[in-house]
């Protein structure tokens, strides 16, 4: 068995107060090893995005706990949950988020650029837009790199955001429906996309509707009443 390198034990999370109130996550529990690629899918409104987002530290658990390398997330701070938030986790939206006034190569720069701070910036620029470079051009967008997300397609668009969240190497992929606004013919490049990225390696969980992609997925669990079910 190979190391688990990050857990969601006993996650609640609740939306609302008395009579409005939403038990979204009751008790949902799943771990992830190196190198694996689960996929989670359940019903609209199951809780797929809530726990996509819970386990990769951009919202807080209403009660349990996400272990990174067997340590706490909720309970880590400064430094080194900017470290993790930044490093360890790499996120692909169902629509995208690019950010319209800047071409593919600035949008895949965009989130270490903020990250890194104006000096730090002027010293790693030329590497970083390198790496971005070459990440695009192995999504097969070698030709795109100064086009805006107007003058690409969905799946373009799709393809550049991988290459965002891929940008400096995070140990863990999450992916929200990274195929659910493209027609078939181009979901069928993503989800290539993606099993060849978990060939070489990448740690991955994404929530799909897309059964070809949970067919090929090492392990798919779908959420159910708030829990983590195995298929
Ligand atoms: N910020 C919020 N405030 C109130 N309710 C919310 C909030 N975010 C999510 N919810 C509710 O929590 C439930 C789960 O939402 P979530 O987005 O996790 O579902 P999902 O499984 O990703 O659905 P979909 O397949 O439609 O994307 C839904 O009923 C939703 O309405
Ligand atoms: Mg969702």
């Amino acid at each position: 068995m190979s190391e688990v390198i990050l857990e969601a034990i006993d996650l609640a999370k609740s939306y609302g107060k008395g009579h409005t109130r939403v038990d979204v996550l009751r008790g949902a529990s799943l771990s992830v090893a190196r190198g694996e690629l689960v996929a989670v899918v359940g019903a609209s409104g199951a809780g797929k995005s809530t726990l996509l987002h819970i386990m990769g530290g951009l919202d807080t658990p209403g009660g349990g706990n996400v272990l990174y390398k067997g340590q706490p997330i909720s309970r880590m701070w400064g430094g080194r949950l900017d470290m993790v938030r930044n490093r360890v986790f790499g996120f692909v939206f169902q629509f995208y988020h690019l950010l319209r006034e800047f071409d593919a190569v600035e949008n895949v720069l965009m989130p270490r650029m903020i990250r890194a701070g104006a000096l730090t910036w002027l010293r790693e620029r030329r590497a970083a837009r390198r790496e971005a470079l070459e990440i695009l051009k192995r999504l097969g967008l070698g030709e795109r790199v100064t086009h805006r997300p107007s003058q690409l397609s969905g799946g373009e668009q799709q393809r550049v955001a991988i290459a965002r969240a891929l940008a400096g190497g995070p140990e863990i992929l999450l992916c929200d429906e990274p195929t659910g606004n493209l027609d078939e013919v181009t979901s069928v490049g993503i989800v290539d996309l993606l099993l060849d990225l978990n060939r070489q390696g990448q740690t991955m969980v994404v929530v799909t509707h897309d059964r070809s992609l949970a067919a090929k997925a090492d392990r798919t669990v779908e959420i159910h009443r708030g829990r983590i079910e195995s298929q």
